[in-house]
């Protein structure tokens, strides 16, 4: 594939990578339909992986995407995650249950050489990153067997870093998207802005096809994109319920009630912004809690609380990861989902 010209599909979507919510499958699905579909690889145990990107080199039927996330992984902070435990301590109680001991453990790990070492095998077409770039020695390797480098950009400064850097497309993630907001420059959350103010001024500001990333559900939403510059659109939400997704039966459900028109940045999950329908644990820690160590370490001292609620039938302690435009979402095949997006 040239450097910078876009990857020749039927249509200009891609289908966003959403770590926990969606493997091959889904990503298959849209393949098959005319978009890209994208395998989120942040969660996947090294054998996962691989039967993953198996499935993926023998039945991808065009270009299809892998995405990593690349955080600096954290060091320990035993008085931050102190006070986290302490924090999360009239949960513990109101559930009768133990709060963890022994320092917290991380359940997302950044691209690292042993990972390009075995993706390396397979040479996606496209391999997308999330929180920057990896570093420039095992960034220069991806690039040298012929894959497209893409990463997130939330505000004007990291499009100009990111194209300095030399990758081949920027998906341009506004305040609206679900999920982790991408930003690696700042974590300063009032310099993120919506996708239809980010888009045009990252357009304007850079030479490399620029992607857009949040708030489309609809054929009008995906349009108004193309017309604003974007190269293509990254849809995620949308996706959720889709057969061949993975989104959990509790996660399903609260996109189809009255709670999903409230979504909201919390960190209380993971440790960094992320975008999610407003739940129990979310409201009662003010959303973004200074206590919650720095990503992923966050996810470890409320695992528990997580697994004795949703064995009840609760999502008051999980991830409801969704945009806040989630309208788009249909229970039907991905297929689907792709002509509506791509409706004329
Ligand atoms: C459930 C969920 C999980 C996500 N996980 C990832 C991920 O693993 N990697 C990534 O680059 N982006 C991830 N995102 C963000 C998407 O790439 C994209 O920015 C977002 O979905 C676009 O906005 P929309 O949700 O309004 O369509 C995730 C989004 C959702 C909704």
């Amino acid at each position: 594939m040239n450097s910078h010209s876009f990857p020749a599909t039927r249509y200009p979507l891609i289908q966003a990578p959403m770590a926990g919510a969606q493997g091959s499958a889904l990503a298959l699905a849209v393949c098959r339909a005319g978009g890209i579909g994208s395998l989120p690889c942040a969660m996947l145990s090294p054998e996962a992986l691989r039967q993953e990107l198996d499935l993926l080199q023998a039945q991808a039927s065009g270009p299809y995407n892998v995405n990593f996330f690349c955080h600096t992984p954290p060091a320990s902070e035993p008085a931050r995650e102190a006070a986290w435990l302490e924090r999360l301590a009239p949960f513990y109680a109101e559930m009768g249950l133990t709060p963890p001991t022994g320092p917290a453990t991380a359940a997302r790990a950044p691209f690292s050489a042993a990972l390009a070492e075995m993706l390396e095998a397979y040479r996606p077409p496209i391999v997308s990153f999330h929180f920057g770039l990896p570093e420039p020695a095992l960034l220069e390797r991806v690039k040298s067997w012929g894959s497209q480098v893409w990463s997130s950009a939330t505000t004007v400064e990291e499009a100009r870093w990111l194209e300095a850097q030399g990758v081949d497309a920027i998906i341009a993630q506004g305040l609206e998207a679900g999920g982790h907001r991408g930003h690696f420059l700042s974590p300063d959350l009032t310099l993120q802005m919506g996708t239809f103010a980010l888009l045009p001024q990252i357009v304007h500001a850079v030479g490399v096809p620029v992607i857009a990333a949040g708030g489309m559900a609809d054929a009008a939403g995906v349009r108004a994109a193309l017309a604003l510059g974007a190269s293509a659109v990254q849809v995620g939400t949308a996706f959720l319920l889709c057969d061949e997704a993975q989104t959990s039966a509790l996660h399903r459900r609260a996109l189809t009630s009255p709670q999903a028109r409230h979504t909201a940045l919390t960190n209380v999950f993971t440790g960094r912004p992320a975008r999610g329908i407003a739940n129990r644990l979310m409201k009662e820690l003010d959303y973004l809690c200074p206590q919650a160590p720095a990503f992923p370490l966050a996810t470890s001292g409320m695992a528990a609380l997580r697994a004795h609620a949703e064995a009840a039938g609760s999502a008051d302690f999980t991830p409801l990861w969704s945009g806040q435009n989630n309208q788009g979402c249909r229970a039907a095949p991905a297929a689907e989902v792709v002509a509506a997006l791509m409706a004329s």
